[in-house]
């Protein structure tokens, strides 16, 4: 996916891509390192500079980005006397050999800007300062070792540290949030950079899904480079997805889209690329400026408006810039509620709320981040054909040519709730969770046995009570196995256990299962924290009182069988014994599933629709595509969307009383044309008929335009602002675009005039060109893309005197082969 990812970040108009490393990807086992597949950080960073782009290697190496363990390596946990990110000699001994690792590879591949590559930057630690007072003087004294470290590498290019208010003066301190303007960095010698823009947020099994509106971000950007901002990254652009069990937590999801402006599945979201594209266009248009002139002006405009002035003196813009304008300025409007005029040198300005106009001659208005004039598109993931239903050809779902979806049968095999391997071991007490794991599996059996007497019996009988597990605090899972039997499940972070039980009289087996979701990756002494449980863990309610369980001997064993024998594997998968599963068979806990499936035919993005399924992981040909659960976000707390004033993550969320995720991204270069190989592993039981392999495009794109809306961004450059000729040719235009390989197909609404509604619901309004839908079709359909100028004659003349216009289009798109190569 890289090349395709970076063309669409350099086309939205990004200039930098900045990237984390990822330690315990790089180094799975002490000095045993990873540089391959998706790992090949080298190829990456090659890509980016051969496709133009400069790029910002964060190599932390602590990293938080909802990445397991906050990317540190489980095996550091074990160095003797370790303690993480502060003044402590084995630690800073890791770290260094890593970051060094890491340094000297992108020398010797002459990756830094001077020796002709990408890297212009680097970073070391990340937002250490949210976390430095934990660690009192050492925090200080590490703060100044790390940024000493880092330097003496010799890497010939700046270093950063986010959030790191007290960096040391060669290294630049940089601001991580939703808004980042007011953030100055702690010295006037250094420039004020943004290193993590959330434009969108992540999202835990059985949270709301969040988002964050366009025009908000967009207004943030503004007002950062309008005070004089000079670096500013996305975070995230592209999330992608967290395959296998990097995924950090507790509890993070799988998908990392992040609502970002290229979604997980690498197609644009609109109109987030689109207007923010447009947005980068319009600060450039300033770039002459903005790059001369060290701080601009001032000037209060109203009440919550002001203006900010890059003004270059005649003889210096002359001299620097040739060709450009020698005064830019940005009007921002910080009223959360009201559209405000103001006067600016001269001139007055409809500013709209929570908004910022830029204008890079100080007179004409390219952009506002508040008006949305990108398109708009909406994703179907299609086709709802379950894996396994007998659908005869004559059938119309059938006609798509996605015939493909369909495999064969599903077999399944019981995950044994017992040791499975010599691996497992018997020790008195309870083990913490990590210490026993290694993090190489998110499941850890622990397994004793109760001898209940008659007494014990009668003693319940008579006073109707039963006996209770109780364990002082718990994460992030714990399955309660009796006598082979699920009987309960708790589920939380740290947090305390009180599960009655039913013994039987005589030995009973107790089976615990603590599980992981996804490592802690945020906060101070990750080391300490540890999984499964804390404190007592004991049974109460016997004749004699308490049973306390960590005097007892307890059997470990690590993982899952099938884990580790690798049954999803197409080797090993073929040795298990699996037995066909039959349509209807009730659903089944702890059971592994598989399946072969045919790839949805053509380009599109693939998702694996487990909507019907329980909490497990999921395996496509040996690739480990991620855990799944099917955790419902609550009912509450979707409202309405309002772009004006503060983002905070609960603003705006989406997908209330919905799964949080069950689309998992299966990448087309995992998939072959036949004969996938699909394994699941189901802890709580649901129906595997149900799941249906999916392709996921952009159907539907819509957009609306006026008359009064400025130019587009695309037609401008810095003469125009000399040349007042040209710039008043220039009209608004609608740009309408499909994914690759799509085309418009139809148009299914187009009006010119006063239109209403919004996309998908858009009706004429009393003034309508009655030619609109003939004149869009005739430009747009059968193409990948279209433009429309936003211009009575362009529609045969004023449908309305008097009135502000408005283009508004609904199209829709095809995949661009669909009539050449339907089959059925
Ligand atoms: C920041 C952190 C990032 C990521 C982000 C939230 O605090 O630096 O790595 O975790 O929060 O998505």
């Amino acid at each position: 996916m890289w090349p395709d990812l970076i063309a669409k970040s350099k086309e939205g108009g990004a200039d930098v891509i900045q990237t984390y490393v990822f330690w315990n990807g790089h180094e799975p086992v002490r000095q045993q390192y990873n540089f391959e597949g998706r790992y090949d950080i080298v190829k990456f960073v090659k890509l980016v500079g051969s496709s133009g782009l400069y790029l910002h290697l964060r190599i932390g190496p602590y990293v938080c980005a909802e990445w397991n363990f906050g990317g540190f390596p489980v095996w550091l946990r074990d160095i003797p006397g370790i303690e993480f990110r502060t003044d402590n000699a084995p630690f800073k001994d890791e770290m260094q050999r890593f970051v060094k690792k890491i340094v000297d590879l992108m020398q010797k591949e002459m990756l830094f800007s001077w020796q002709g590559g990408p890297i212009i930057m680097l970073q070391i630690e990340n937002e250490y300062g949210n976390v430095e007072s934990s660690f009192g003087q050492r925090g200080k004294d590490y703060v100044k070792w790390a940024a000493r470290m880092a330097l003496e590498l010799d890497a010939g290019v700046p270093w950063v540290m986010c959030q790191q208010a007290d960096a040391p003066d060669i290294i630049i301190n940089a601001c991580n949030g939703f808004y980042c303007d007011g953030f100055w960095p702690n010295s006037a010698n250094k420039p004020k950079l943004w290193t993590e823009d959330w434009n969108g947020w992540f999202a835990s099994w059985g949270g709301r899904t969040p988002k964050r509106p366009v025009e908000d971000i967009a207004f943030a950007v503004a007002r950062f480079f309008q005070r004089g901002g000079s670096f500013h990254n996305y975070y995230m652009y592209f999330g992608g997805t967290n395959f296998g069990r990097s995924s950090g937590g507790p509890f993070y999801i799988t998908s990392y889209d992040y609502d970002a402006p290229i979604d997980e599945y690498g197609l644009l979201s609109q109109p987030k690329w689109g207007h923010l594209k447009e947005l980068h266009a319009a600060i450039k248009l300033c770039e002459p400026a903005l790059v001369a002139v060290d701080s601009p002006q001032y000037i209060k405009l109203g009440p919550m408006q002001e203006a900010h002035v890059y003004r270059v003196k005649e003889s210096l813009y002359s001299t620097q810039s040739g060709n450009g304008s020698s005064c830019s300025a940005f009007l921002a409007n910080i009223d959360e509620h009201k559209t405000a005029s103001v006067t600016f040198l001269g001139q007055v300005y409809k500013l709209p709320p929570w908004s910022v106009s830029i204008l890079p001659d100080c007179r004409t208005t390219v952009f506002n981040t508040a008006k949305v004039g990108a398109q708009t598109s909406i994703k179907t993931v299609e086709f709802d054909l379950p894996l396994f239903r007998n659908i005869s050809v004559s059938q119309p779902l059938m006609v798509q040519n996605k015939i493909s979806y369909v495999p064969r049968t599903w077999m399944t095999l019981k995950e044994p709730i017992s040791v499975w391997s010599k691996n497992n071991f018997t020790i008195q007490g309870v083990l913490e969770h990590l210490n026993v794991t290694k993090d190489h599996s998110d499941y850890l059996w622990r397994i004793t046995r109760i001898n209940v007497s008659a007494e014990d019996i009668s003693f319940w009988e008579e006073n109707q009570v039963s006996p209770t597990l109780s364990i002082d605090s718990m994460r992030d899972i714990l399955r309660i196995f009796v006598n082979g039997q699920l009987i309960g499940s708790v589920i939380g972070h740290w947090v305390k256990v009180v599960q009655p039980i039913q013994l039987l009289q005589g030995y009973n087996d107790l089976v615990l299962l603590s599980q992981t979701v996804g490592l802690q990756n945020y906060g101070a002494f990750l080391e300490k924290d540890g999984a499964g449980f804390k404190g007592q863990v004991k049974l109460t309610g016997f004749k004699n009182g308490e049973i306390d369980l960590s005097e007892y001997s307890w059997t470990y064993q690590v993982g899952l069988r099938g884990e580790f024998q690798k049954i999803y594997t197409i080797d090993e998968s073929e040795k298990a014994e699996w037995t066909d599963l039959t349509p209807g068979a009730s659903p089944s806990t702890f059971t592994w599933y598989k399946t072969f499936f045919d790839a949805p035919n053509g380009e599109n993005p693939v998702a694996l629709d487990l909507g019907s399924m329980g909490k497990g992981q999921a395996w496509v040909n040996g690739h480990h595509i991620g855990r799944y659960w099917t955790r419902v976000a609550p009912k509450d707390g979707c409202g309405k969307c309002d772009y004006r004033g503060h983002y905070h993550t609960s603003k705006c969320a989406t997908n209330c009383g919905n799964p949080t995720q069950i689309w998992y991204h299966i990448p087309r270069s995992w998939l072959q044309a036949s004969n996938n190989l699909l394994v699941l592993f189901e802890e709580t039981g649901g129906n595997p008929f149900e799941i249906s392999v999916k392709s996921r495009s952009t159907q539907t794109i819509c957009a609306e335009v006026s008359e009064s809306h400025y130019p587009s961004l695309q037609n401008w450059s810095h003469s125009d602002f000399i040349d007042q000729n040209s710039k008043n040719k220039m009209t608004p235009e609608m740009h309408l675009h499909c994914d690759d390989g799509h085309t418009i197909s139809s148009i299914e609404f187009a009006s010119y005039g006063t239109p209403r509604g919004s996309c998908q619901m858009f009706s004429q309004g009393q003034c309508h060109a009655p030619n609109s839908l003939a004149l869009v079709s005739k430009a747009c359909q059968g193409k990948g893309s279209c433009v429309i100028r936003i211009l009575n004659s362009a529609f045969g003349g004023d449908p309305c005197r008097g009135f502000v216009k408005t283009l508004a289009v609904e199209a829709k798109c095809a995949p661009s082969s669909t009539t050449s190569s339907s089959q059925l």
